[in-house]
């Protein structure tokens, strides 16, 4: 049916050379599309009609082994098709990332090459940007309307949902994760310092950088790619994590710490309890509780700077561990004194004893972890965000995968 296509533009090419500067740009990020394009980009300027003259089409390459570029440049001669191929990176977000950065229109609407967005909704997508309320519309699959191909398997629907779920936090958008999207090429620009994705969850990364907090959502269907196939992988649902885990700490910032930081001591907490026991096997009971603490200590130590921490520079390791056996001290200090002297105002029952003791250990551990997040991992490069570093980290991210 694709084939019924004709390859004839909707606008005279002549014409569109003396067009002004195109009001949209479309981009697209391609590796390895040599057989969807040629199908793809006829369908985009039929469906845009009138439009079709106000619109640039931004190919970002990176380099494909195969005849992307070649069959790129055939389309350029008959469409309003830009080619950009990039040697150095490789990645569908930096990739999307430098097509924007290359549009010229005022607004830019980003969608896959491999036909699985529907080209007849690109009108309906950029419309609702006239709404001046509006700062980004997303081609959705999970609102009233929209869906996916009958044979994604239950795995990938289940998959999608959950990563969809972990994302609710940053936004009320039902379907954050797609690759179907239009935004304001000012809204863009405004958060481009901030931007720095990992992984291919670009459309969330503009969502939340450029503090999108009015979403459009067209419902779409959703198609299988047609030739080639997705990079679904495992090391992409990582890279959703490590990604999700800065998008948190960039929007909750010391919250997004202290929840990490709360659940690698909850861990603390079970290691500690498993080797006590383990332990009081072999050792009399003080001894089996020192090493425990000791144990756990640790353990809390390499997991906070692995995980709650990681910005913290890999160096000083021993310095960072020191450091942090005495700050988990002096939380243990206060605690001790903030349930000593609570307790000694409180009635003597054993029920106030231990509400005394609760908030020994909050504020114990509220000190720890201030601790911990200002001195013990002290953030000796706090500019590491900055827009050439964010930039140039988004363009060390390799291939996308696997749907969200
Ligand atoms: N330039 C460039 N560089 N483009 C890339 C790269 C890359 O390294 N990797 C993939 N692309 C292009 C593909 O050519 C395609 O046009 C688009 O990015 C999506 O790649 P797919 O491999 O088809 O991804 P997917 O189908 O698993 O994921 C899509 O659907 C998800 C939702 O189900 C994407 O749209 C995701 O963003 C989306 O979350
Ligand atoms: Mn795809």
């Amino acid at each position: 049916m694709l084939h019924q296509d004709t390859q004839q533009p909707s606008v005279d090419p002549q014409q569109r050379a003396s067009a002004v500067t195109p009001e949209i740009s479309v981009i697209i990020p391609t590796y390895c599309e040599a057989d969807n394009l040629p199908l793809l980009v006829p369908q985009i300027d039929r469906a845009l009609g009138e439009l079709s003259s106000k619109v640039e089409i931004i190919v970002v390459d990176d380099n494909s082994p195969d005849e992307t570029v070649m069959v790129c440049e055939r389309l350029a001669s008959d469409f309003p098709v830009r080619l950009h191929v990039r040697k150095k990176e490789r990645g569908l977000s930096s990739a999307v990332i430098a097509g924007m950065r290359l549009a010229k229109g005022k607004l830019l609407l980003v969608m896959d090459a491999d036909l699985s967005h529907p080209p007849e909704k690109i009108p309906e997508l950029v419309a609702a940007l006239n709404d001046p309320n509006i700062q980004f519309v997303i081609g959705s699959r999970y609102v009233t309307g929209g869906g996916t191909d009958e044979d994604w398997g239950f795995l990938r629907y289940l998959n999608s949902k959950i990563a969809t779920w972990l994302a609710r936090p940053l936004t009320s958008a039902k379907d954050p994760m797609a690759g179907f999207f239009a935004i304001r090429k000012l809204t863009f620009d405004q958060a481009l310092q901030q931007l720095n994705p990992v992984g291919y969850k670009i459309g969330l990364e503009l969502i939340v950088k450029g503090n999108c907090r009015n979403i459009a959502e067209v419902p779409i269907q959703f198609h299988d790619r047609m030739h080639g196939e997705s990079k679904l992988s495992f090391r992409e649902q990582i890279n959703y994590v490590r990604h999700l885990k800065r998008l948190y700490e960039y929007r909750f910032r010391n919250w997004a710490y202290l929840a990490q930081f709360l659940s690698v001591g909850a861990t603390g907490m079970v290691v500690d309890l498993l080797t006590y026991a383990a332990l009081l096997l072999y050792l009399p009971t003080g001894w089996a509780r020192a090493l425990a603490i000791w144990v756990a200590m640790s353990w809390n130590f390499l997991l906070n700077r692995k995980l709650t921490f990681s910005y913290a520079s890999k160096d000083a390791v021993l310095r960072r561990y020191f450091s942090f056996c005495g700050s988990c001290a002096v939380g243990a200090v206060i605690n001790w004194i903030v349930s000593v002297s609570l307790a000694s105002i409180f009635p003597a029952t054993t029920a106030h004893k231990l509400l005394a003791a609760s908030i020994g250990i909050i504020a114990g551990t509220g000190f720890n972890f201030v601790l911990c997040r200002y001195v013990v991992f002290q953030d000796k490069n706090p500019s590491r965000d900055s827009p050439e570093h964010a930039v140039r980290a988004s363009e060390k991210d390799e291939s996308p995968a696997d749907d969200g």
